[in-house]
């Protein structure tokens, strides 16, 4: 078995310990840092093969945008620096994007840093103009990425709590056996227990949690649920976004695991979908 650790640490120790830090230190980041994240930014392809772009920018800027156009749901204090991404436009452009970002936020965590995904409109936005957004590129979400700060704020607090980002769905919420009317165990998952339970601690918009797996004999069955009108609130379909993160914590777990797999898309024509309930992909083992 090909054992794949991607990062200095185990992933599910780094998995385990993320959260979203919104109180930074205004400490900027050590230049070392700065150099190993933009060296992990350069290698960057999502699983439906779209290239995602990271770069960092720098405070002053970041701080201006974010008071101006996050509102009241991105607060966030003291970040020095930002991971600004963009995406090519193409059919399944957000779940790469998802992807992509949701590694170097691991990567980021694994050398200690904090992040917070950040969704909202940054069209022709200064962080658009400092990366060089083309017409051909989405700019969904960024995050700050920075040292956390011990002392949190009490909008730290409040957006935790309105979010109810320390729960997570149970297992007989998100996960079934061969058909959406059988609940997994955890047992009947068996060498895949461990990357569902990474994919169950994803990080998700508003944490609404919105991916359902359905495993069958030798695949795996990735399926977005729909917050009702949750997508017409925002710029961008965010719930994409997660699936990409979920597919993100699947497979690193899975290749640290060293089982072999591929991400393909056929839709099984067997299963019948529950209501608002999309197919996006599956994990074929051993191809
Ligand atoms: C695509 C996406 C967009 C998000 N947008 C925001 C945001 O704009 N502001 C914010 O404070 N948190 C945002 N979050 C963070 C979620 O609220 C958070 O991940 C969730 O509540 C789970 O908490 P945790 O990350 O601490 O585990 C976003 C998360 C994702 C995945």
């Amino acid at each position: 078995m090909l054992k794949e650790q991607l990062f200095a640490k185990p992933i599910t120790e780094i998995i385990k310990k993320r959260l979203s830090v919104r109180s930074y230190l205004s400490q900027p980041l050590s230049p070392e840092m700065k150099e190993a994240l933009s060296r992990f930014f350069s290698i960057l392809r999502g699983p439906f093969g779209g290239t995602v772009r990271v770069e960092l920018i720098e405070r002053d800027l970041a701080l201006k945008e974010l008071n101006a156009k996050l509102g009241t749901y991105g607060v966030i204090s003291g970040a020095s620096t930002y991971a600004v991404a963009v995406v090519e436009k193409a059919d399944r452009d957000l779940e790469d994007f998802g992807y992509c970002l949701e590694k170097v936020i691991l990567y980021a965590a694994s050398i200690g840093l904090g992040t917070c995904w950040l969704g909202g409109t940054f069209k022709k936005s200064e962080f658009a103009k400092a990366i060089g957004q083309e017409d051909h590129e989405i700019l969904p979400c960024i995050t700050p990425i920075g040292y956390p700060s011990s002392r949190k704020s009490l909008i730290d607090f409040a957006m935790r709590y309105a979010a109810g980002s320390k729960n997570r769905k149970s297992w007989n919420e998100l996960f079934f056996n061969g058909d959406f009317s059988h609940g997994l165990s955890e047992p009947e998952a068996g060498i895949y227990k461990t990357p569902l339970e990474m994919l169950r601690l994803a990080p998700s918009a508003s944490n609404k949690q919105p991916w359902r797996i359905v495993k069958g004999t030798n695949q795996t069955h990735f399926y977005l649920q729909h917050t009702k009108g949750y997508a017409k609130m925002l710029a961008y379909d965010l719930q994409r976004v997660d699936m990409g993160i979920a597919m993100c914590h699947f497979e690193l777990t899975a290749k640290e695991l060293g089982i072999i797999g591929k991400w393909h898309i056929s839709a099984p024509g067997n299963i019948s979908t529950p209501q608002d309930t999309e197919y996006i992909v599956s994990w074929v083992e051993g191809i």
